[in-house]
């Protein structure tokens, strides 16, 4: 599912989207036998039930982490997940979804949202309905009207899902933004991970700091990995980072690191607790784990080019790919959903992994976001993204980041597989 192989999702709150055409993207153009189901999700559900949040949400955990494993094994079978956001409040239109999936061969999961809660639908249109074009340059109060009138619309003619008449059906019922579930016939692992997912997202505003540990005795002299302390400049950015973190005034601030020295004694600096997770240890380097990107050329090259040509799958012999630490930093993302605030103090690769999941960005470009030292990134949700604060704290740290080169062959000449190594002492 990474790398822009995302599935199309048809639908949201268009005027006139009920009765319209079905616009499905077919997996296969003509396969009437399927041993392994790809999973369709069905939103279901009356506009401003937060439905599209819902869905982008499950797009983004199926690209990037928290189903992760369930996409592999999807793509392993040839298969996909579909995510269709869509009203889906008639029987008839579900009824035509089910006959397609079934010819397609797809297993079909519902997600209807249920609202009933007059203020949180107010908060939903104003926050996502009105910015959306058909309202541009409209009175506000206007246009809330108008909008009620749209739901006003679909209700006459919505029926909810069943609990007796469609008691064979795969689906989950949201009660007001998950103040209450309501799950029926689970068929599968993927359905299963669907759901755990569903039960740990929320809406509660927060944000979520990112950042890396302060510069280390490693970075100073540009060697990957290792396990050393912090170089002075990174003991004053821990210091200064506390300053910052006590300014956002959050009194139930979690913070969490990872199991190595240089995150702890950033932590450490901040005086209050915190809790380690393995989880949020830096990418393996295996073999190159201590060596600077000069050596790894030296004596590895063609490692060191296979690395270039595709950094997100390359695993280093004996240690991890991006690929690898997307999966192992599944837990800590869940968890991320399920807190309010925290701040992460992590490392180079682990922080590009959860700006990638929080941010939507594919394998390809989730190895060169930039996350450079002594760097806040503040991140808040907002309607279906994040807002995201680039803070730095002013404390001078090395460049560690090195941009893909342009030539990546395995053959090349030592210079062009050096040209874009940050400098360092
Ligand atoms: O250089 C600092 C560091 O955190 C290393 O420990 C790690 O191997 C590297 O960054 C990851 O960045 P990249 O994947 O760009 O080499």
């Amino acid at each position: 599912m990474m790398n822009g192989e995302r599935i199309a999702a048809a639908g949201g709150d268009t005027p006139g989207a009920a009765g319209r055409t079905l616009r499905f993207q077919r997996p296969h153009a003509s396969v009437p036998q399927f041993t392994n189901s790809p999973t369709m999700i069905v939103m279901v559900g009356l506009p401003a039930r937060g439905k599209t949040y819902i869905s982008t949400k499950l797009t983004r955990a199926c690209a990037v982490a928290a189903l992760q494993d369930v996409c592999e094994y999807i793509s392993r079978e040839q298969g996909q997940v579909v995510v269709f956001d869509a009203t889906n409040t008639t029987q008839d239109r579900r009824e035509v979804i089910l006959n397609f999936a079934k010819e397609n061969g797809y297993k079909v999961f519902f997600v209807e949202s249920i609202c009933d809660d007059p203020d949180i639908i107010a908060e939903n249109i104003k926050q996502v309905k009105l910015s959306s074009p058909d309202y541009a340059g409209c009175d506000k109060e206007e246009a809330v009207a108008d909008f009620l009138k749209r739901i006003e619309c679909y209700t006459m003619t919505y029926v909810p899902l069943d609990d007796t008449k469609d008691r064979n059906l795969s689906y989950i019922k949201i009660f007001n933004v998950g103040s209450r579930y309501l799950v029926n016939r689970v068929q599968d692992h993927i359905q299963s991970r669907i759901v755990y997912y569903l039960m740990n997202i929320h809406v509660t505003p927060r944000s979520i700091y990112l950042c890396r540990h302060g510069e280390s005795e490693l970075n100073l002299v540009g060697r990957i990995g290792g396990d050393s302390g912090l170089s002075s400049r990174g003991a004053k950015f821990a210091s200064t980072l506390g300053t910052y973190m006590r300014g956002q005034c959050i009194s139930d601030l979690k913070v969490w690191t990872s199991h190595m020295k240089r995150t702890i004694q950033t932590a450490e600096a901040l005086g209050v607790q915190y809790e380690q997770w393995k989880a949020l240890n830096e990418i393996d380097a295996g073999v190159c784990e201590e060596m600077t990107y000069e050596e790894i050329q030296e004596h590895f090259p063609e490692e060191f080019a296979l690395r270039d040509q595709d950094k997100y799958r390359y695993r280093y012999p004996k240690g991890e790919s991006y690929e690898d630490l997307v999966q192992r930093l599944e837990p800590v993302i869940m968890e991320l959903e399920r807190q309010e605030n925290v701040l992460v103090i992590c490392h180079q690769a682990v922080m590009r992994c959860l700006l990638a999941y929080f941010l939507d960005k594919s394998a390809n470009e989730l190895p060169y976001l930039k996350c450079p030292l002594h760097t806040v990134l503040k991140l808040t949700p907002v309607a279906y993204g994040c807002k995201v604060e680039s803070v730095f704290l002013n404390i001078e740290a090395v460049n560690t980041h090195r941009d893909k080169p342009v030539n990546v062959d395995v053959d090349r000449d030592p210079a062009e597989a050096l040209e874009t190594v940050p400098e360092h002492i």
